[in-house]
């Protein structure tokens, strides 16, 4: 996790295959929430390639999406924010 402005942003995540859906990857993420807050940030973000198509998971997860999308190297990508 990296951290400017009183903002942190995962870098990634990732849940082994054979473990994923048991509840690994929000256990990541609340971990993310509660390390960015004790660090005083006052927002976590995150960026995602559509590809991986985790709209469900990060918005199920608190996040919002920004209206404006990115793009890396060709391949778009969604940013989440939430407000702590
Ligand atoms: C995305 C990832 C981290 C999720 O981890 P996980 O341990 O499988 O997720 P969880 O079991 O904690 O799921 C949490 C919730 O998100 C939902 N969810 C999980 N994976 C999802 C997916 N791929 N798409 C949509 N929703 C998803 C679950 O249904 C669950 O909802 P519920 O609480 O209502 O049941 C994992 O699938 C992964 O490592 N994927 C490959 C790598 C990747 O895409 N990394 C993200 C790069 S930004």
């Amino acid at each position: 996790m990296l951290k400017e402005n009183r903002q942190c942003a995962i870098e990634t995540i990732s849940v082994d295959l054979n473990n994923q859906h048991k509840g690994f990857g929000k256990e990541l993420i609340e971990f993310a929430k509660g390390y960015a807050i004790k660090n005083q940030c006052k927002k976590l973000i995150v960026n995602s390639f559509h590809k991986y198509n985790l709209l469900r998971f990060y918005e199920g997860l608190g996040f919002s999406k920004k209206n404006k999308e990115g793009i890396y190297k060709g391949h778009k990508y969604y940013e989440f924010y939430v407000n702590l």
